[in-house]
């Protein structure tokens, strides 16, 4: 016999029906989706950021605020996105293998990196143009980096300059350089970093050509042009040109002899490359696929690490892409990651509540490292080993 339904009942349909994907899934409607406790942890948008549980939150938060032309600007990938969800995908081929009665009371991320002392081996991936996501932008980045002693890496084309960007994080941070073919243009570019107190300059090669990003191309001219600014070229007298679809390994040596930073090739995908890095003297590598925005090769970081890692000899290797969770920095730590960057996540948290989303994002990642860290019986990161993960 069925029952009339209750007042109860009722409350709880209505419920389930609101944290329906079919109204929360589509743009716009998660604007007015209520806030709080009343939808799912899977569905919520919450109205605070210390209320944020995971990053995919400060996400929902972020897409509920941000005007389309932006949120493509963020989200964007090459082509059909394949390579953006191979690098999330890549997490998956590696499991986790915890090891049991250890004593994890004292977990410590610390390390020493390329002269920097570090606290945590969670870094802030290069990201230009921050102000059309945020007034304050890249200050917001690195006052959220600075405070937490996280390393934060500065784009050649963000909004604020790197000497601005340098005095609100207070704390370390790399310049990542866009290489020109005005050698002019470069040593600015480098000078200001210096200047800035940068120990650290990281070029970025995977960009011979901008990758088809057609969600940005498509809304490209409904951005707020009053948010396009580029803080790093305001004091260059000379065409700005960034960008070089000429760039050979001769840079790689030029750079060498035309700055004292430490040099790191961000870009890195394969082992030949890696190779050849080592011959040409740089001090890092970062294997990175833009976050999927350049080529659509299908080939998640994670994958390219190993072969990496294996060609690199002595070279810490950095690794971004995909990064959300504890687990999946930890992943990379054991395949011989010496940090992780993060990218879009810290967009979300500066979309969502500027500098306390970006710290939100940073202080839940490192609580989840700290917390597998703890299951793995890995007190430190250099407990962390490839006994840690096995191919699923
Ligand atoms: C909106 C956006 C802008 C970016 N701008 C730059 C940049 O100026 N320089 C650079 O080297 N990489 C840039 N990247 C790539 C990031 O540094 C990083 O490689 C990537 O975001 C990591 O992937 P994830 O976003 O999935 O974490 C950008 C990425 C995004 C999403």
């Amino acid at each position: 016999m069925t029952r009339p339904a209750s007042a109860t009942d009722r409350r709880r349909l209505l419920r389930f029906m609101l944290q329906s994907p079919l109204l929360t899934g589509a743009a716009g409607l998660a604007s007015w989706w209520p806030t709080g406790t009343h939808a799912l942890p899977e569905r919520a948008i919450p109205d605070r950021a210390a209320a944020a549980l995971d990053v995919f939150q400060l996400k929902r938060v972020a897409q509920s605020k941000l005007a389309l032309p932006v949120w493509h600007f963020i989200m964007n990938g090459a082509d059909d996105g394949k390579t953006v969800a191979a690098n999330r995908a890549a997490m998956d081929l590696w499991q986790i293998r915890v090891r049991r009665l250890i004593d994890v009371s004292r977990i410590d991320t610390s390390l020493a990196l390329l002269g920097e002392t570090l606290d945590t081996p969670i870094m802030l991936a290069p990201i230009g143009n921050q102000l059309s996501i945020h007034p304050d932008g890249e200050l917001a980045s690195a006052r959220a980096s600075g405070k937490r002693r996280n390393l934060m890496m500065c784009s050649t084309v963000s909004s604020y300059a790197i000497d601005e960007i340098a005095a609100s994080a207070n704390g370390p941070v790399w310049f990542q350089l866009y290489a020109s073919d005005d050698e002019a243009l470069n040593r600015h570019l480098l000078k200001k970093a210096e200047n800035a107190g940068c120990r650290a300059v990281v070029l970025t090669i995977d960009s011979p050509t901008r990758g088809n990003r057609q969600g940005e191309r498509w809304f490209a001219r409904q951005m707020d042009r009053a948010t396009l600014r580029l803080g790093n070229f305001e004091d260059y007298e000379g065409r700005i040109r960034f960008g070089s679809s000429s760039l050979t390994w001769e840079f790689i040596d030029w750079l060498r002899n035309n700055t004292a930073m430490k040099i790191l090739l961000k870009g890195i995908v394969t082992q030949e490359d890696a190779s050849l890095s080592v011959k040409h003297g740089v001090d890092g590598l970062i294997v990175s696929n833009h976050g999927g925005r350049q080529e659509e090769s299908g080939r998640g970081t994670l994958a390219c690490l190993p072969e990496v890692v294996s060609a690199a000899a002595e070279l810490p290797v950095l690794i971004d892409g995909g990064f959300r969770r504890g687990t999946d920095i930890f992943k990379a730590l054991a395949l011989g990651a010496a940090a992780v960057c993060i990218g879009r996540p810290c967009l979300w948290g500066l979309g969502a509540f500027g500098e306390e989303g970006v710290a939100r994002v940073l202080s839940l990642l490192q609580a989840e490292l700290k917390r597998i860290m703890q299951f793995a019986g890995t007190p430190t990161l250099a407990d962390i080993s490839a006994d840690h993960v096995i191919r699923a």
